[in-house]
């Protein structure tokens, strides 16, 4: 089930990056009790890589961290409750990871979710740029399109702000383009590789089908199909999951999969590339998704634009204006808030 994880935490096990950079590692969850936050602080449990997992949450992160604290690996495991933990919580952390937040309903957008998870990402970010301004953040939290400026303006405001450690986490949009081309093309989905660039929302989500690895050769028709399948696949889980909230065991898998690429690029590992959602000036929106190569201090290289075909150019005028406006929403709410 989690085997492209499973695989990479064995890799790790195996290979030790820390000759060329720091041993230590904090890596604090924000959110840790939800229902993203659990197994995703499971995963990173998981990993050698990590020396301390810091849960944090307003409910449960005693049990959670106690639960936790019980499997034989190394990561000490601390839980802390409340908003007047939150920033012993996160407290020098190198990466910080946050789920916290309202999860969608059926009928529902994502940007329904910005009246209550803005102030949360708000909140969050203010203790950020105080006790870990260092730290290479991950956020997870919808609307992400949004949530990322949020971030970003709290910590310009309080003079803190480095663009390359912010990161909107889209990573789950990359696992379902391997999942469903690994499916239609009968290819084991480890073996795939697909960039998905722009936003994390509806028509801001670019499936570039055109660059996968190995190459598909689907009918347009097919391939318009699969496209708006990865774009709507969150309200797909919403859907089935008919109330009771959105992916959550997936995106542990991808938060997982990213929070770790970011722990080993902190290691000195040299060939970390994700897709994330970042401020950007690859195209007319400023916070834009595309492949990321990943160094010590976040963000070290920005890979750009993949090759787009005509049909991958029209999915991007149709995103930019949607994300322009999701940006906007979020910066206007760190001005007026
Ligand atoms: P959930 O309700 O199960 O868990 C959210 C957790 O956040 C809860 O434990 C809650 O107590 C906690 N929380 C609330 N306010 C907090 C605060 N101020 N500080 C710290 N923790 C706080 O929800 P979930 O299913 O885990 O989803 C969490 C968020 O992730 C939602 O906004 C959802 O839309 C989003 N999400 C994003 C992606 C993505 O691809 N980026 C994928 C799935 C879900
Ligand atoms: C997802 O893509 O699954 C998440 O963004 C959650 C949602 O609301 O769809």
């Amino acid at each position: 089930m989690f085997s492209r994880l499973s695989v990479s935490i064995a890799k790790q096990a195996g290979k030790n990056f820390s000759t060329t950079s720091q041993n230590n590692v904090k890596v604090a969850v924000a959110g840790a009790s939800g229902g993203i936050g659990q197994p995703l602080s499971l995963l990173l449990k998981q990993s050698p890589l990590i020396s301390e997992l810091s849960l944090y949450d307003i409910v449960h992160t005693p049990g959670v961290a106690a639960d936790l604290s019980h499997i034989d690996t190394p990561a000490k495991v601390l839980g802390f409750n409340g908003a007047e933990n939150l920033e012993t919580a996160l407290k020098n952390a190198d990466v910080v990871i946050i789920p916290a937040g309202v999860p969608r309903k059926p009928g529902m957008t994502r940007d329904d979710l910005f009246n209550t998870n803005a102030g949360i990402v708000r909140d969050l970010a203010v203790a950020i740029s105080k006790v870990c301004p260092n730290a290479l953040v991950g956020i997870i939290t919808n609307p992400v399109n949004s949530c990322v400026p949020i971030a970003s303006e709290v910590l310009k405001k309080a003079g803190t702000y480095d663009p390359n450690r912010i990161f909107g986490v889209s990573t789950l949009d990359v696992v379902r383009a391997q999942a469903f081309i690994g499916e239609a093309t009968n290819t084991n989905p480890l073996d795939v590789k697909i960039p998905v660039i722009g936003g994390h929302s509806g028509v801001t989500i670019l499936p570039v089908l055109s660059q996968s690895v190995p190459s598909v050769n689907f009918s347009q028709d097919k391939i318009k199909a699969l496209t708006e399948r990865i774009q709507e696949a969150g309200t797909e889980v919403v859907k089935a999951k008919a109330g009771a909230g959105s992916a959550t065991l997936s995106m542990a898998y991808a938060g997982a999969r990213f929070a770790l690429s970011l722990v080993k690029a902190l290691k000195g590992d040299p060939n970390v590339v994700e897709c994330s959602y970042v401020r950007s000036d690859v195209t007319a929106a400023t916070y834009f998704a595309t492949p990321l190569k990943l160094g010590k201090n976040g963000v070290e290289k920005n890979l750009g634009l993949p090759k787009l075909n005509a049909f991958e150019q029209t999915l991007l005028e149709a995103a930019i204006p949607e994300l322009q406006k999701n940006i906007k929403k979020g910066e206007d709410f760190v001005k007026n808030n």
